[in-house]
């Protein structure tokens, strides 16, 4: 058996021996604060003097003039950090611990989701290096990795799928991002035989544009290999954190996503927080939509910006987005304030669970209290507005015009910048006719509005 008094003084011994790792935290070229792990899973956090006269939070819980506490400090960080096979690939490569803040975070320090990156005091600068079609292709090729590169972990975005943050040149080449030239672009990969999640991702992120919805712009990118055969595809998403200037460099611009607009943990993402087991289903303190537009309303988002996350709603329903989760919606941070950024990761997850086992359909965030996302009737739609407080009618005629649209809207024409495989075509074909079906349903559902609200009276 363990001697307790052993344990606690190797414990002490470990919390002693760990020197403070300090990072500077800088906005392009301000300085904004400085950051303190004093162990590998804690930090804490002071605003620098000048930004504190003429800076801006860099969260809403994060106050410029307050003391920042550590929990909140440590959320917002770890909501920086990759998740997923990229996050797996960091931590084996360099054999750091899963709880260790500082240990990844040492890895990205270059850039982040928004303005900010960091500088340890003993960092190396890494290297801006072309990534040619041929790299990425023998890496897509023997299932490898696509984020280390000259022994550098060089992913700085959050999220699951395999994918890389680039600087994309007018020339059409990329490039990994260093400080001068920071990415411009994000990229997703599939592989050969999940190509479908691509196109899927293409197309409702062009029907979500052309419905009306502000959207980061995608395009479809083949990787090919020396012999000019392509066999994988990725979808090259514009970065709405950045802004090219007209003398060639790139601004930034600050965001949080939901989790970091709600103070919580990345793994508190999804509303139900230990999953939907009938024991622990009701344990829904992760991201919510009720809090999401609870959040959109303290913060004095205009009216339009509202109505954009209940468009954004409702063609996550009709296309059957079910993973909209709070690191899937992100908000502009500045001096002005707050407002809602462009929206992004959307694709019909309820397709591409036709093909694929075992995927989760399940929504991320719950409309009124259900999460079957081919289950939501108009009872669950009206309870939603409620929640969100908007009225019936306003719901109604937003669900209708997105669920019209789509169905006019969504054709092959979306893509037909785009050459693809007549199995492809087919794919995109059966995505549409899909689409059209739950368009059809909603439109239904909305239909019962009057019938359902009687009923509740
Ligand atoms: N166009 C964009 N501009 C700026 N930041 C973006 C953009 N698209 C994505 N991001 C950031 O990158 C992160 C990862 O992107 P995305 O959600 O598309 O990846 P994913 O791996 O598909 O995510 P998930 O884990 O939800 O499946 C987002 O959470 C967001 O912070
Ligand atoms: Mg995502």
């Amino acid at each position: 058996m363990a001697n307790p008094e052993m344990e606690t003084r190797t414990i002490r011994n470990f919390s002693l021996d760990f020197e403070p790792y300090v990072l500077d935290v800088f906005a392009e070229q301000h300085k904004v604060g400085v950051l303190t792990f004093k162990s590998s899973m804690h930090c804490s956090f002071i605003y620098d003097d000048k930004w504190m006269l003429d800076g801006f939070d860099i969260s809403p819980h994060i106050n410029v003039g307050r003391d920042v506490e550590e929990n909140d400090i440590n959320r917002f960080i770890q909501n920086l950090l990759p998740e997923g096979t990229g996050l797996k690939c960091l931590l084996n490569a360099f054999n750091i611990s899963r709880l260790s803040v500082s240990g990844m975070l040492n890895h990205v320090l270059g850039e982040s989701a928004g303005i900010l990156h960091f500088e340890s005091r003993e960092s190396v600068t890494p290297a801006y290096l072309e990534l040619t079609s041929q790299m990425l292709s023998k890496r897509l090729d023997t299932f490898s990795n696509v984020v280390i590169w000259n022994n550098q972990f060089r992913l700085n975005v959050a999220g699951v799928q395999k994918k890389l943050n680039v600087h994309h040149k007018s020339d059409r080449s990329f490039w990994l991002a260093n400080k001068e030239f920071p990415s411009t672009h994000i990229i997703k990969f599939a592989e050969e035989e999940h190509s479908t999640i691509i196109l899927n991702e293409l197309l409702c992120m062009r029907l979500a544009k052309a419905i009306g919805l502000e959207v980061a712009s995608v395009e479809l990118l083949r990787v090919f290999d020396s012999h000019g055969k392509s066999k994988h595809s990725a979808i090259s998403i514009e970065r709405f954190d950045r802004e090219a200037l007209s003398n060639g460099t790139i601004r930034k611009l600050h965001i949080i996503d939901g989790c970091q607009a709600l103070n919580l943990l990345p793994e508190h993402k999804y509303e139900q927080i230990f999953g939907r087991h009938p024991d622990v289903a009701h344990c829904r303190d992760g991201a919510s939509l009720k809090a999401l537009f609870a959040f959109a309303r303290q913060h004095e988002f205009s009216h339009q910006n509202v109505m954009q996350m209940l468009y954004w709603v409702a063609f996550n329903l009709v296309v059957g987005n079910s993973d909209a989760h709070g690191k899937n919606i992100s908000f502009f941070m500045d001096i002005n304030g707050i407002s809602l950024a462009p929206f992004y990761d959307i694709l019909s997850i309820v397709f591409e669970a036709r093909r694929i086992n075992n995927l989760d359909t399940d929504l991320a965030m719950a409309i009124g209290d259900e999460f079957d996302s081919s289950n939501i009737t108009a009872f669950h739609l009206l309870s939603f507005a409620e929640e969100v407080d908007v009225t019936p009618t306003q719901l109604k005629t937003v669900v209708e015009q997105v669920a019209l649209d789509c169905k006019r809207l969504a054709t092959p024409v979306l893509c037909s910048d785009e050459s693809m495989s007549k199995a492809e075509l087919e794919n995109l074909a059966q995505l549409i006719i899909m689409i059209n079906q739950r368009a059809d349903y909603f439109l239904h559902q909305t239909s019962l509005f009057d019938e359902v609200k009687k009923a509740l009276l």
